[in-house]
Order: structure tokens, then C-alpha cells, then sequence
């Protein structure tokens, strides 16, 4: 097996190719190409702040190789909007208070991205679930849990709206 490799990873609708050894994660291949949005905090699948969507679906990024998102779909909070088409994610939190230092804060919309795609109706116990492997130190939870909330009927709303 070759020790590096050129992959290709379409970042937020982009494609990035770079040359990446075997052991190298998605966490710091990012962070290499300038995605310091997507935060590192245990590197070992405690956290969550590094989660990112992978062709759809919420991965740590400091535990998938980037060998393993050659090709594929990567999506980081970035990639959601910005300030000028802000997601109801990013704006929910906003407005609930659900973020303090904000270090977790994209690997939270990230994986509640995830729970809703999936689910757009959550219970509180099913947000509780989706985000069991994201941690906050700071903010507390119920906020966080009631920008989702808020998120999910926004994102209803519009749905039914088009
Ligand atoms: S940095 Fe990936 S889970 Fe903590
Ligand atoms: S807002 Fe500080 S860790 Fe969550």
C-alpha cells in the first residue's frame, strides 16, 4: 500500500486536491486547507466538535482517515451559509443563546443537521440522542436543545411554504 496518496475531497461544493499520507485525518486535512471552522478538541471521538457531514452523514472527523473521503461530499458549518444566507441552524442558535464560547458549537449544528435531514419532527429525547456524542462545556444543553426546536419548525415552515 503506498504511503501517500492525491485524494479529492469536494468541500462544501468544492473540490480540493491534495496529497495526504495514510494515518492523516479528515480533522487535519481540513484544517489544512484553511477549514479551521471545524474545531479539534479530544482527536479520539469524545467530543463531537470536529463533526462534519460525509456524503450526507454526521462523522468526527478526527476519527475518518481522509483516505476514506476521497470523491466523496464533505460539509463543514461553512458550507451550511454564512452571513449573508444564514441557515435556520446557525440563526436558531443565534437567537436561543445556544452558544458561548461557540467551540462546539459547529459540530452541534452539524450533527443536529444530520437529525434533522433525518428526522425533521424531534422529540427533545430524540435531539438528547442525535446529539449524545457532542459535548458542550459551557453553554448547557437546553438552550442548545431549543434552538434545534426552533430550527425544525423554521425548516418545516419552509418546506411546506415551496
Ligand atoms: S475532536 Fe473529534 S470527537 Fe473530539
Ligand atoms: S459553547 Fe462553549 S463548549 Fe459549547
Amino acid at each position: 500500500m503506498p504511503s501517500k496518496k492525491v485524494v479529492t475531497l469536494h468541500v462544501n461544493g468544492e473540490a480540493r486536491e491534495i496529497t495526504v499520507p495514510a494515518h492523516r485525518t479528515l480533522l487535519e486535512v481540513l484544517r489544512e486547507l484553511g477549514h479551521v471552522e471545524v474545531k479539534c478538541g479530544c482527536e479520539k471521538g469524545d467530543c463531537g466538535a470536529c463533526a462534519v457531514l460525509l456524503d450526507g452523514e454526521a462523522v468526527d472527523s478526527c476519527l475518518t482517515l481522509a483516505w476514506r473521503a476521497d470523491g466523496r461530499a464533505v460539509t463543514t458549518v461553512t458550507g451550511l451559509g454564512g452571513p449573508d444566507d444564514v441557515h435556520p441552524l446557525q440563526a436558531a442558535f443565534i437567537e436561543h443563546g445556544g452558544a458561548q464560547c461557540g467551540y462546539c458549537t459547529p459540530g452541534m449544528i452539524m450533527a443536529a443537521k444530520a437529525l434533522l435531514d433525518e428526522d425533521p419532527s424531534p422529540t427533545t429525547e430524540d435531539i438528547k440522542r442525535g446529539l449524545s456524542g457532542n459535548l458542550c462545556r459551557c453553554t448547557g444543553y437546553t438552550r442548545i436543545f431549543s434552538a434545534i426546536h426552533s430550527a425544525a419548525r423554521t425548516l418545516r415552515e419552509q418546506r411546506d411554504v415551496v
